[in-house]
């Protein structure tokens, strides 16, 4: 059975679809199943932000194809890992656990930056060098953490 990572923002426009991609990209051959969803529901149903389909695009990832869709508690049971953008999404994220075990499986994706970074920042109100930041950083912190898998 493959492991299953769920990567969870706030819209599930900006950030964890690249994240989903990244990593779907960097695992590609392993045994990794992964998807992503974001804690509201304001954009169900719609395609990644332009801006992360470009910076994925200009870095050689496709994730025009994904859709949004709203976190549910379905998935707190089903995915091993679920990686979480910031702060506020972890708390919400962990208010849907009811079990420690399900707790265990909840972390932030930035404890594996390797580098100091406490969350990815949310780019929505940013500009496209905020949307390469967050490229950089959920690639930098998806090869740590699948370097860590194999420790
Ligand atoms: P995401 O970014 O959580 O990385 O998908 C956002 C997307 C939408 C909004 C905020 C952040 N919004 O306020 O609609």
């Amino acid at each position: 059975m493959s492991t299953k990572v769920l990567m969870v923002c706030l819209g599930n426009i900006c950030r964890s679809p690249l994240a989903e991609g990244v990593f779907r990209h960097l695992a590609e051959g392993q045994n990794f199943m992964v998807d992503s969803a974001g804690t509201a529901n304001y954009h169900t149903g719609a395609a990644p932000d332009h801006r992360s389909i470009a910076v994925a695009a200009k870095n050689g990832i496709d994730i025009s194809n994904q859709k949004a869709r709203q976190l549910t508690y379905n998935d707190i049971e089903v995915f091993d890992h679920i990686l979480v953008m910031d702060e506020q999404n972890l708390l919400n994220t962990i208010a849907l656990c009811t079990s420690k075990d399900q707790r265990k499986k909840i972390e932030l994706l930035t404890a594996a930056s390797g580098h100091n970074a406490t969350h990815v920042p949310d780019p929505y109100y940013g500009d496209e060098q905020n949307f390469d930041a967050v490229f950089n950083l959920v690639c930098a912190c998806c090869e740590n953490w699948l370097a860590k898998q194999e420790e």
